[in-house]
């Protein structure tokens, strides 16, 4: 997370910001017509007033999926809002951003998370495209040098 933050601080403030009428919404989601990395997603969504989506729950995944399908975006990923936590090696875990939660409900692709300990980049995790093999299911990759399609909710 620390390490994550000294990211964000750094590289975010240069980043071009991404318009609001770069969004598609509905009453409780915004979904980005332009690809960022999770640092430019999650502060975007920070800056209008939204969090990146989570899905702590089945229910969750079933509406965030029907918004993307109304949407028309069944062919790309989208960044969630969750982030691989290593304080150290042995206390590394998966949380939501917003809450700082660990995560509960999960919805990893089969092999995943698959990733090294790497200590050059923080590892997030994006929604596999709904049209593709591991269908809306979730894919570890690095933060920031890994751009996707996000999508912001409302709190
Ligand atoms: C999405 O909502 C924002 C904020 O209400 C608005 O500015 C934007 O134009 C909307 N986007 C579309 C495509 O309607
Ligand atoms: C990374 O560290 C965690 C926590 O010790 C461990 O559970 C996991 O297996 C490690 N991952 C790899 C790819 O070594």
């Amino acid at each position: 997370m620390q390490k994550y933050l000294i990211w964000l601080l750094i590289f975010v403030p240069l980043a071009a910001t991404i318009k609001i009428t770069d969004f598609k919404n509905s009453t409780k989601y915004h979904l980005s017509t332009i690809e960022a990395t999770f640092p430019q997603a999650l502060f975007t969504c920070k800056l209008y007033g939204w969090t990146l989506a989570t899905e702590k729950t089945a229910q969750d995944t079933a509406n965030l999926e029907s918004f993307l399908t109304q949407s028309g975006q069944t062919s790309e990923s989208i960044w969630l809002g969750g982030v691989y936590q290593v304080i150290n090696e042995l206390a590394a875990k998966w949380i939501w951003i917003e809450s700082g939660l660990e995560l509960s409900y999960t919805n990893w692709q089969s092999g995943e998370p698959a990733f090294s300990n790497s200590t050059t980049y923080s590892t997030c995790f994006k929604k596999n495209a709904l049209s593709g093999t591991y269908s809306g299911q979730w894919y570890a990759n690095t933060c920031e040098t890994t751009s996707y399609y996000f999508v912001c909710e409302d709190y």
